[in-house]
């Protein structure tokens, strides 16, 4: 099966989860950069996993950070929210003096092969620190925290991530194709 990414912190917690046989776009020899113009998550998994179908299965993944106070955003557009290096810094400004802090992620697998077309869901909720906090991790971790930590303070929030929560759920689905 193909996973529809290059981003190697993603293969590694697929593979981890799903086993072998899981080739990346770069092993595979595919090039695919579809633009994520989708409104939802699903929308864009589903662009993803079209886009890089070469008649061998494939999953692509969409996630986001939806906060309630921003009204959902950054949500689709977390990659997109701003710069690199900015988009944490700027929620953190957005949420200056809120108290109401709650938040979520979420991701979406999408799973096609030619025939099926899956969908696979996982959350994580959270609140918006009024910090950076902790090393580990990547995009918006440093700010999300569960029981008080950040992710980017979890060494192993893979255990407990919205992305595992998905994959699990794929996981059952392939046990049963
Ligand atoms: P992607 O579409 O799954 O690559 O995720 C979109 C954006 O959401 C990424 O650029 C990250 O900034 C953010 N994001 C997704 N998942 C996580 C996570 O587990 N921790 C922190 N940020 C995340």
């Amino acid at each position: 099966m193909i996973a529809a990414t290059n981003n190697p912190g993603k293969l590694r917690e697929i593979r981890e989860i799903l086993g072998g046989g899981i080739i990346s776009l770069s092993e595979a020899g595919i090039v695919s950069e579809p633009v994520e113009d989708g409104l939802t998550l699903r929308d864009n998994a589903y662009i993803k996993a079209k886009a890089a179908f070469r008649n061998v299965p494939v999953i692509a993944d969409d996630s986001g950070l939806f906060i309630a106070a921003l009204d959902g955003a950054p949500g689709v557009n977390s990659a997109r929210f701003d710069v690199p290096g900015k988009r944490r810094g700027k929620v953190l400004k957005l949420l200056e003096g809120v108290t109401e802090r709650a938040a979520y992620f979420e991701t979406v697998i999408c799973y096609f092969d030619g025939v099926n077309t899956e969908f696979f869901t996982g959350r994580l909720d959270g609140v918006i620190a009024h910090e950076n906090r902790g090393e580990f991790g990547f995009g918006y971790d440093s700010i999300f925290e569960v029981d008080g930590l950040t992710l980017a303070e979890i060494p192993d929030k893979n255990k407990i991530s919205h992305r595992k929560k998905a994959l699990e759920k794929l996981k059952e689905y392939l046990e049963k194709l």
